[in-house]
């Protein structure tokens, strides 16, 4: 039966709330396998928009059983927050599946990723401040508190001595801050497991066990490639793993049980926060991009940085994701353009300070981050493209637009997003199947 894994191939915001919610109208299960609330995608059903951050999207659907898997950090409060605003829109949560291994985002992590932030200065990472990256950190480090250990009181308490005894120390002396109180933290995170409870399985064993039946499980990722804290821009990227791999290591299920790997990227590029990327467009250009498809953060608000669509980071997605398909989002943006550039290959300078064209992603992130752009030019096409509902519908130039993209970036194009409503696409093929 499809399991089918579902990221983002560039930098994240890539639209993946419709291509999510398209395919789980014909899903059993959505599980989510990575980050947390640093993640936003807005889901459109009907004349309701829903802002969505830490539940998967399948929460929506009412014959799907949303699952957050143990590769998420769950803040509980945000987690409260979202299922409350769901509710009172008529929305039922009651089918939501939250792993027992899940590690917590507790009050101090926040505190930590804003303090460390502004201790960075100039090297700041541009986090959401969600305190993702130090909940992240306790967890390699081993001092993370995980959702089972709500319902224990003292081993709680012994949880969160040792957590905040190394952070206190930081805290006053590095940070001039006041330390954390270990009994109103462990008191906090009691009231916030009561009310967890209901939610909390063993989530591992209720995929294996849908998957062993037949259902069909869609791995939503959180973030996208270019932010994984393995194969992203490092050190400019998120603390999970949101590439493919990510799937079985953040859901407890075997990659035998994976069928599909889809990567959605938009026609064009962007990006939240610090880091390289070699198509931003610092001019009216990137403005335009910004005005027309709306690229402020649904999680922060912030503005996102544009670009023209990228084949190296999209080639290099199919690499590390092994993507099956590709589905194009927000094409109808590019819309009213002359002309459309889109980067080829990189152009990077060796160790001697000779020049060489680069088709794959550069290893190293220096050269990376003073890669120039190689563009090639397609012409642009003016009328609206929202009505279409097949290929052979699109202009002529656009047809040959996702026809080159689909070529350089070495994978089928099986979806092509033309608005922001639900019936804005064009289905090549099927997706769960
Ligand atoms: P963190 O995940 O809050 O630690 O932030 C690390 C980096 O990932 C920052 O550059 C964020 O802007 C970026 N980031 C985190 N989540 C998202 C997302 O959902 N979309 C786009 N960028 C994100």
């Amino acid at each position: 039966m499809p399991g089918i894994v579902l990221i983002g191939a560039q930098w994240g915001d890539e639209g993946k709330g419709k291509a999510t919610d398209l395919i789980g109208s014909h899903v059993d299960y959505v599980a989510r396998f990575n980050g947390g609330n640093n993640a936003g995608h807005t889901v459109v059903v009907g004349d309701e928009a829903y802002a969505l951050h830490l539940l998967p999207s399948g929460i929506i659907s009412p014959h799907v059983v949303p699952v957050i898997g143990n590769g998420v950090v769950v803040d509980p409060e945000v987690l409260f927050q979202e299922i409350d605003g769901l509710q009172s829109r008529g929305v039922d949560c009651s089918r939501l599946l939250v792993s027992e291994e899940a590690h917590v985002i507790a009050s101090y992590h926040r505190v930590i990723d804003k303090v460390t932030e502004r201790f960075l200065g100039k090297h700041r990472i541009g986090t959401t401040g969600r305190g993702i990256g130090p909940a992240y950190a306790d967890k390699v480090n081993r001092v993370g508190i995980r959702v089972h250990d709500l319902f224990n009181e003292r081993h709680l308490h012994d949880k969160v001595e040792a957590s905040l005894h190394q952070k206190n120390q930081m805290l006053v002396k590095l940070y001039n801050r006041r330390p954390i109180d270990v009994d109103a933290t462990t008191d906090e995170l009691l009231r916030l497991g009561v009310r967890l409870k209901p939610y909390v399985a063993n989530t591992s064993l209720a995929l294996n066990r849908a998957l062993d039946e037949g259902r069909s499980v869609l791995f939503e990722g959180g973030q996208a490639t270019m932010l994984d804290v393995d194969h992203g821009t490092y050190p400019f990227v998120t603390s999970s793993n949101p590439t493919a791999g990510g799937a079985c290591t953040g859901t407890g299920v075997g990659p035998t049980r994976i069928t599909r790997v889809i990567g959605v990227a938009k026609a064009y590029v962007t990006r939240v926060g610090e880091g390289p990327f070699p198509t931003e467009l610092h001019d009216e250009q990137g403005e335009w991009l910004r005005r027309q498809g709306h690229e402020f953060g649904v999680t922060t608000g912030r503005p996102r940085r544009c670009g023209w669509f990228d084949a190296v980071v999209t080639r290099y997605a199919v690499q590390v994701n092994g993507l099956t398909d590709i589905a194009l989002t927000k094409l109808d943006v590019l819309t009213g353009l002359k002309e459309i550039p889109i980067c080829v290959a990189y152009d990077v300078e060796l160790e001697d300070g000779t020049r060489e064209r680069c088709e794959d992603m550069p290893v190293d992130q220096s050269r990376f981050a003073a890669a120039k752009p190689v563009y090639e030019t397609m012409p642009g096409w003016s009328e609206d493209i929202s009505q279409a509902r097949s290929f052979e519908e699109l202009p002529a130039t656009c047809q040959a637009y996702v026809k080159r993209l689909e070529e350089l970036s070495r994978c089928r194009i099986s979806l092509i997003g033309t608005g922001p409503q639900r019936d804005h696409v064009i289905q090549l093929r099927s997706l769960v199947d």
